[in-house]
């Protein structure tokens, strides 16, 4: 029955990656919408799978979220990479701490065995504040390291959860809603085909970035997350999705 069930994911992972055109897809059994733990093995899936593509000298990109944290939780006893360096991929999403993208890059980076850099940037910040920011050497210096990552690690969100999460005004939430709003990563709102419907007012990496790193890997699950998976589908073809079942199902149902 085991191996049924694995021959059952394998084939089901081929056929996603094919049916979302992208590079690569791995899927854990079950439903993180109904099921903590799903959301822990997506988290061991992307601790296996990394440990094949890192290398040294690399420079790791992270966000923060639900699943990047289960994820670092399990980077135990993992292999040492001295040189490595972990860095958030956009400052000032959010302010619970332990989901934060900062605080998940100093978890991820310790284990590595690396080294890390922080963005510290308040939520709500004026355009003006964050140009004079950005001239900061310290920040400068890190915002330098992302434009430069060879991996990212990132969460896929869907746009009503994330923008609740951030606190958005109504006004907007209205508007992005209107605009077809469905799936949220490092800031950017997605419409379902991929486009850009808002933009969180922060640094870090940009959508032009994003589209040119080799290794970007995309870590989410429950079938909740179907579309927000489709839109980011869209806008790179390279992308490794680990994920569940129920998001797998679902994009199924979806197209
Ligand atoms: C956030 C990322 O921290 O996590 C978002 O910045 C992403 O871009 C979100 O959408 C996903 O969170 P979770 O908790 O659903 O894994």
């Amino acid at each position: 029955e085991f191996i049924d069930e694995m021959m059952g994911i394998s084939h089901l992972e081929e056929s996603l990656k094919k049916k979302l055109g992208i590079k690569k897809v791995i899927i854990v059994p079950g439903n993180a919408d109904e099921d903590d733990t799903v959301r822990k093995d997506i988290g061991k899936a992307t601790c296996k799978y990394i440990t094949k593509i890192l290398k040294n000298n690399y420079i790791i990109g992270v966000t923060g979220g639900n699943t990047m944290h289960e994820f670092a939780n399990c980077l135990q006893g993992i292999k040492k990479y001295e040189n490595i360096l972990v860095v958030p991929a956009r400052g000032g999403l959010g302010k619970e701490v332990e989901i934060q993208s900062n605080n998940i890059a100093a978890v991820i980076g310790k284990k590595l065995g690396g080294n890390y850099k922080l963005l510290h940037v308040p939520d709500n910040i004026t355009k003006e504040t964050l140009e004079s920011l950005i001239l900061e050497p310290e920040i400068n210096k890190t915002l330098e390291y992302i434009q430069n990552v060879d991996v990212l690690i990132f969460g896929i969100g869907r746009a009503d959860d994330m923008a609740r999460r951030r606190k958005m005004p109504k006004s907007e939430f209205d508007y992005i809603m209107s605009k077809g709003a469905v799936g949220e990563a490092f800031g950017y709102y997605f419409n379902r085909n991929g486009e850009i419907v808002h933009e969180t007012i922060t640094i870090g990496i940009k959508l032009e970035n994003f589209k040119s790193i080799k290794n970007t890997i995309g870590i989410v699950g429950g079938s909740r997350k179907a579309e927000a998976i489709l839109a980011i589908s869209k806008i790179k073809k390279d992308l490794i999705l680990i994920t569940d079942e129920g998001a797998a199902n679902k994009i199924f149902e979806l197209i």
